[in-house]
This record gives structure tokens, sequence and C-alpha cells, in this order.
């Protein structure tokens, strides 16, 4: 594991899943494990009215809680969106970015995912920036273009210093909630065309300090070995995040 260059980060999604009442006895499940967690960031990613409930509950811990959309605007009429700096506020720290549940369930566009990237930015939320093949293009062995042209326009007019401190996820979309995870040679070659992405937009020094995630039926059987490719410096889990114990089990798999 190339632990030197950069941070391991383990998010997860909790989608949209747990009421503000059910995060006190998820929490008290991994604090009572904290301690043991040294090598790895953790951050939770709550629906926005959760957020409030997580960020109490996990209050004077390591563990950070994080959005999992954000508006492109500032403020305005915008009904139903959240602002970044409202996130802020409320306490997220991090906030997901062009998740292909989002790309596809509210038609968020690769421009709308760049602007939402430079405002979390210029507002000082980490973004976590998914981008993922679909099974079709998978199969058509388009990934790799395709991944590579969505690191792009995400990143797009995003300037070094302010791309060093984000983080990207490779989650293949027929990988998400399927079982189907990806292999990690396979994980581990598009994470790394994902760095060279990065390396030709903002040389090596950057390119190696960022962090990039895999997402995509991680659990704990499969975590150890995914999270032990050279490019693989975290996960974003959606379904095994909802259960504690599950979730302490991959946080201590990038601890080992
Ligand atoms: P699963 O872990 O349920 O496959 O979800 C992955 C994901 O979409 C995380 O953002």
């Amino acid at each position: 594991m190339n632990r030197k260059y950069r941070k391991t980060v383990i998010a997860g999604n909790w989608k949209m899943n747990i009421l503000p009442s059910e995060v006190k006895p998820y929490a008290e499940i991994l604090k009572a494990a904290a301690g043991r967690v040294k090598f790895c960031d953790v951050v939770i990613c709550a629906p926005a009215v959760v957020i409030p409930a997580a960020v109490k509950a996990f209050k004077d811990t390591r563990i950070s809680i994080g959005a999992q959309d954000v508006s492109e605007h500032d403020a305005g009429a915008y009904t139903g969106e959240v602002s970044a700096a409202q996130l802020k506020d409320a306490g997220a720290k991090y906030v997901i970015i062009g998740h292909s549940e989002c790309r596809e369930y509210h038609g968020e566009t690769d421009r709308a995912v760049n602007g939402k990237v430079k405002v979390a930015l210029e507002t000082g939320l980490t973004p976590i920036v998914c981008v993922g093949e679909t099974l079709w293009q998978h199969e058509a062995g388009a990934s790799l273009d395709l991944v590579r042209a969505q690191v792009k326009s995400a990143l797009y007019g995003i300037p070094a210093e302010k791309a060093r401190k984000l983080i990207l996820a490779y989650e293949p979309i027929w990988a998400i909630g399927t079982g189907m995870t990806a292999t990690p040679a396979h994980a581990q070659e598009i994470c790394s065309q994902m760095r060279a992405v990065l390396r030709e937009m903002y040389g090596a020094r950057i390119a190696r300090a960022i962090t990039i995630q895999y997402g995509g039926s991680m659990n704990p059987g499969n975590a150890a070995e995914l999270l032990a490719q050279p490019d693989i410096d975290g996960g974003l889990i959606g379904g095994a995040s909802l259960d504690a114990e599950k979730f302490l089990a991959i946080i201590q798999a990038a601890n080992q």
C-alpha cells in the first residue's frame, strides 16, 4: 500500500436510509471501537436532514460527517436544494458529488458536477467526486475512456491548489448495490488511469497526493484486497455502511 503520500479515507454513504433517531445507537457501536482506528479517516455521508443528528452523535470523535449532494448555486430561489454554506454551517465537512444515482435520477450533468465541485471547494467542503461506467460501457470496453472524460470534466477549471483538497471515487455503476464487486485488478487499472489524468492536469506531485476511493459492493470480505491496490486509497461504501458492525470491519481492514 502506498500510504506515504496520501490519506486513506473510508466513507459510508447512507443514501436514503437511517432516521435521525437511529443515529445514536449506530454511533455508540462505532465510537466504542474508535480507538482502534488510527490509520484512516472515517466519514459518514448522511441525508441532509440527518446531518445535525449525526454531527451531534459523533461530536468529539475522529469521525466526520458529509452530505450526499449540494446545490451548485450559492443561495436563492432553488426550492428543495441545499447550499454548500448550509451544509457547512450544519457541521458537514465532506460532500459526495456526481454519484451515479444523482446523475441518473436527477439528470445531473458533467457540467453541473463541475459547478458543484467548485462551490464545495470555495466553501471549504471536501468533495468526494464520483465517476464510473455502466455495465454496457464496461462490456463494450469503454470504461477507461469514459472515466477519464468524467474526471476531466468534473475538474475542469479547478486550479491545482484547490484540486489537491478533493477526493475521487471510482464507482462502476454495475457494481453498486449488486454484489458484483469489480475485481481488484480492474479497480486498480481504472484508479491508476484516474491518477494518470490527475498527473496530466496537475503534475506528479499533486496526483500522488490525491485520495482515490473505490465504491461498489465493498464489504468486510473484499475490502482488504481492494484497499491493498496501490492506487486505491479508501472506500465509498453504501449497503455495508448501514450496519455499524460491517462498516467497522471495513474500517479495520483499512487499518491493517
Ligand atoms: P454499495 O456499497 O451498496 O454497492 O453502494 C456503493 C455506493 O454507491 C456508495 O456511494
